[in-house]
């Protein structure tokens, strides 16, 4: 059984005043919480530490938003895995459309930085999704094939075994356009069954695919009940607490 992971991503939001405010909130609300679903915190880089610490003494885990492959350089304005190790950050989220779209970044360097989080035992979440316009054109299946197949270049199926993929289609992030959970599942399910022809049947039965694009309190349980959806990816409502415990609870 696959255990399913909400993971929250503050993207470029909160002080660390604010980041201290929320993390507190979301421990407090889940102080009694029976953790049948995985929680994984993703603020900014500014705040990870602060968070890391205060959820140290909880199930809470921590995540970075990017990293960068190398573990040390000159490479302004980077940060490394070990770096994000050292102050006990276990997860990365890879590969988002944002860093896609807005910073360049290519199937070949998530791919760099995919190794490099499994070379540093830190568990990558790898974004992947279709844009609107490859939707209407009916390549939305074709095309996350590709991607998946080129962000997993040199991955063992031992790692992917451990990994989390979220699927993300651009034009349901923060756009309030969610997918319906049956279009969620049908892509999830494509991805299952991309990884069992890459690696093998329980390589796919174990990865966990996430979904992300306009989760809340409201949509979370219709999604989250779709058998190839093991969690939820979640922006804009991971950042009040009252609505990303009620996708925790979803
Ligand atoms: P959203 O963002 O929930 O605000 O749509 C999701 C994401 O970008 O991970």
């Amino acid at each position: 059984m696959r255990r399913q992971i909400i993971a929250g991503n503050w993207k470029m939001h909160t002080t660390r005043a604010e980041a201290i405010v929320l993390t507190e909130a979301i421990k407090q609300a889940l102080a009694s919480y029976d953790g049948e679903r995985e929680v994984v915190l993703c603020p900014p880089f500014t705040s990870l530490s602060a968070v890391a610490d205060l959820v140290g003494d909880t199930a809470i885990g921590v995540g970075a938003q990017n990293m960068h492959y190398e573990s040390a350089g000159a490479f302004t304005g980077e940060v490394s895995p070990l770096m994000l190790t050292d102050i006990g950050c276990e997860y990365v989220i890879l590969g988002h459309s944002e860093r896609r779209q807005y910073f360049g970044e290519t199937d070949a360097l998530i791919n760099k930085k995919l190794q490099a989080a499994f070379a540093n035992a830190i568990t990558p979440i790898l974004c992947i999704g279709e844009s609107l316009a490859q939707r209407e054109a009916g390549e939305t299946l074709s095309f996350i094939k590709a991607q998946l197949t080129a962000g997993l270049t040199q991955i063992t199926a031992a790692q992917v075994s451990d990994m989390v993929i979220a699927y993300e289609p651009i034009w349901a992030i923060g756009t309030g356009k969610t997918a319906m959970a049956a279009q969620a599942e049908e892509v999830c399910k494509a991805i299952r069954q991309t990884v069992a022809v890459l690696y093998d049947t329980a390589t796919a039965e174990a990865v966990r695919i996430q979904y992300g694009g306009s989760v809340k309190g409201s949509n979370a349980a219709d999604i989250l009940s779709q058998p190839n959806i093991d969690g939820a990816l979640v922006g804009g409502a991971s950042l009040k607490s009252e609505d990303f415990v009620a996708i925790i609870n979803g």
